[in-house]
């Protein structure tokens, strides 16, 4: 017979090498906390409702915190033959206080139980999530107060398209960050309905109380269906595509980083310690770090991928495959955090150089679109408005002129319309005033957003 805790029907046990394949022990052990933390709440209630002894609660009570206190003192050891850190601990105990320890797992399955690991898990990490996207949203935050009233080209297609605030365009990621913050509390929120006590499957024949366990761990409730409880992993799926969707957002950000950081727009310098040189161009600096981030937004993504995959054909209930979710949670939670530990500080100390934004901002046309407001309130048609300043930008291209540069004659022979105060109408900070709509780049809207966002991370 095996000495497997499930040996009782094996003559034979797989080889060393199969059963290293099997095994989930090392990459799982960030779940031993919860582990304890749920056999303390299960052999609790097993004494409650008097399906365990008083004496066997306490000696079990005992043996979890013991074997608790040589996890955290590093003096534990994880075998790959144990499997998972669900059999490692049970076997620990029972080494530590006899076979009283067998009697924990009454009424419950691993199937209940690496469930109500990862949720205990994943609610500590969604937490820890929401507190690293808000830092990151204080680094945007610090940028848009230090650079307000800064102008700089908005784009669209890459190609200038309007002036906008500095503080607009940073701000942007904020609204993105927020949106992920909240999609964390909504998952959060949605995890509060107990898995333990599902057990293999069908429940189980012990008069087991699910309220008192649910209420000691924190839920509000048990779970409805045991079948369902088991064969469920939403939750890591939910968060994966959270974590893909931020990851997107991040990414993005630094590719705009790195656009905007190179020799050609040189609109923002990372600060040294966040970029590195080259081995060989001695005037390098290159954003190694974001340009990293915005690579490894494949890996974020395919996690997510191989979860969807992994559980598409999965007949009810459970099914090993799904022990791949610990690899893939980790993943996705590590890369996403590492990354947001990262970007914080790369945000919060990078140089925005707002005299190049000015002066960007000021080539490229970029106030065409009030030109042609203007002579629409002049009387003109919009779409004829549109066809003379956009022969106003030709004769400009042609003539290797700027808007600047044009006199009210030249104005006046594209249109008799123009008078002196087109001048004003096109100046950078006139178009960026105009446009005061909600939410627009006006300095009076940018500041009223960034109000919104100060209460906002005060309130966090
Ligand atoms: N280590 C397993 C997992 O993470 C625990 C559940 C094992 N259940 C079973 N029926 N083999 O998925």
């Amino acid at each position: 017979m095996s000495n497997k805790m499930w040996g009782g029907r094996f003559a034979e046990v797989p080889p060393k090498f199969v059963e290293e394949f099997g095994a989930v022990i090392k990459v799982e052990t960030r779940l031993c906390p919860y582990d304890i933390q749920g056999s303390l709440a299960h052999v609790t209630m097993l004494g409650e409702t008097g399906i365990l002894q008083k004496e066997d609660v306490e000696k079990i009570k005992e043996g979890l915190k013991l074997v608790g206190k040589e996890i955290d003192d590093g003096k534990f050891t994880f075998n790959a033959e144990d499997e998972d850190i669900h059999m490692a601990i049970e076997k620990r105990l029972t080494e530590i206080i006899g076979l009283t320890g067998g009697k924990l797992h009454t009424g419950r399955s691993r199937n209940d139980q690496c469930c109500i690991d990862s949720y205990l898990y994943f609610r500590d990490a969604a937490k820890e999530c929401q507190k690293l996207i808000i830092e990151i949203q204080k680094a945007i935050f610090e940028q848009a107060e230090k650079n307000f009233g800064s102008i700089m080209p908005g784009f669209t297609h890459l190609q200038v398209a309007q002036p906008v605030l500095v503080s607009h365009w940073l701000m942007a990621y904020f609204w993105m960050l927020k949106r992920d913050y909240a999609r964390l509390q909504s998952f959060l929120d949605r995890l509060v309905e107990c898995p333990l006590g599902a057990a293999a499957l069908a429940g189980t024949d012990f008069p087991i109380d699910r309220w008192s366990t649910a209420k000691q761990l924190g839920f509000e409730k048990p779970t409805e269906n045991s079948i369902d409880t088991v064969a469920d992993r939403d939750y890591c799926i939910e968060f994966a595509s959270i974590a893909t969707i931020s990851y997107m957002h991040l990414s993005r950000l630094c590719e705009e980083i790195i656009i905007f950081a190179s020799q050609e727009y040189k609109f923002v310098e990372l600060s040294d310690d966040f970029t590195t040189g080259s081995s060989i161009m001695p005037q390098k600096k290159n954003c190694d770090f974001a340009e990293l981030i915005k690579g490894r937004t494949g890996r974020m993504y395919g996690y997510l991928q191989a979860m969807l995959t992994m559980m598409k054909g999965i007949p009810l209930a459970y099914d090993k495959d799904m022990q791949e979710d610990k690899f893939l949670s980790y993943e996705t939670i590590d890369l996403w955090q590492n990354t947001m530990k990262v970007m914080a500080p790369m945000v919060r100390k990078m140089k925005i150089n707002t005299r190049r934004t000015y002066q960007a901002a000021s080539n490229g046309f970029s106030t065409a679109t009030d030109m042609a407001d203007y002579l629409v309130r002049k009387g003109l048609p919009f779409r004829e408005a549109h066809r003379v300043v956009g022969q106003t930008v030709r004769y400009c291209v042609e003539n290797d002129k700027t808007f600047d540069d044009l006199t009210l004659e030249e104005f006046k022979v594209q249109s008799s319309l123009f008078e002196e105060d087109i001048f004003n109408d096109i100046s950078l900070e006139h178009s960026v005033e105009a446009r005061k709509s909600y939410g627009g780049t006006s300095p009076e809207a940018v500041k009223v957003q960034m109000q919104h966002a100060e209460r906002l991370l005060n309130e966090a």
